[in-house]
């Protein structure tokens, strides 16, 4: 996962005023990661999609599911046979970790296709810890940055993706996120934080809700 500078910042402030537990937890949390995106040689993300959005339309949005919903999906739905048969308890663990920490980031994911961000605009309440998403369609890398929410230029090569993770302002407002090499520059990704966005059910943060989305 690609940490942006501010997040970074936030990750340290967390870490130097809590204890020991938290490292131990973030360390849990990164090995998880590997199991997600590795494990049986697909990951979880060979069918769940890269951050469990349920987007490849296979295995449904997993994000925030519990522990008990991911040891009986290994345990008994029959497209998982293949990780049942791989994983081990310590990955299970790890896992388990990863996937609660995904839960409480808000995705917010765009596609950059032809220099048109799809879609042009996702809603977050203010202050919400977000998972923001960009897949770039095309075969050549593309950067993008963002003033307004305080991201530098960043670079996602050809037909990759990149996710960063940031807090979502505190004001209401339209933040945008611009593309300084695609070939047109008028077009933006909008984040419209506001309050309303913390009371629709788009926080889809409650397992068993999933989507083709
Ligand atoms: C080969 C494809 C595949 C892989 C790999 C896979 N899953 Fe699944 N998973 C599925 C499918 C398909 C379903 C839905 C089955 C159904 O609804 O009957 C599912 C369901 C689940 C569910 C239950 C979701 C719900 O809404 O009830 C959880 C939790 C889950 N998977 C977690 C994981 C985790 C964690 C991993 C990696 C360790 C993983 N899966 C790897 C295909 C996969």
């Amino acid at each position: 996962m690609y940490y942006l500078r501010a997040a970074r910042w936030i990750l340290c402030a967390a870490l130097m005023t809590s204890s020991l537990a938290a490292i131990a937890d973030s360390d849990l949390i990164e090995r998880g990661e590997q199991v997600f995106n590795t494990i049986a040689g697909l990951g979880c993300k060979g069918c769940h999609g890269d951050f469990a959005e349920g987007d490849l339309g296979v295995g449904p949005y997993i994000r925030g599911a519990s522990e008990g919903a991911i040891r009986a999906a290994i345990n008994g739905i029959g497209a998982m046979t293949i990780v049942k048969s791989a994983i081990k308890e310590q990955e299970i663990e790890a896992v388990v970790a990863y996937i609660g920490k995904l839960g409480t980031l808000k995705p917010l994911r765009t596609l950059v296709k032809r220099s048109r961000f799809i879609p042009a605009e996702l809603g977050v309440a203010p202050a919400k810890p977000i998972q923001l998403i960009v897949k770039n369609s095309s075969v050549t890398e593309r950067t993008f940055v963002s003033e307004d929410l305080g991201i530098e230029p960043f670079s996602v090569a050809g037909r990759k993706t990149v996710s960063l993770l940031l807090r979502a302002p505190d004001k209401e407002g339209v933040y945008k996120l611009s593309c300084q090499n695609c070939k047109r520059k008028d077009n933006f990704f909008s984040v419209n934080v506001s309050n309303d966005h913390g009371k629709m059910k788009g926080d889809r943060q409650v397992m068993g809700i999933s989507s083709g989305m």
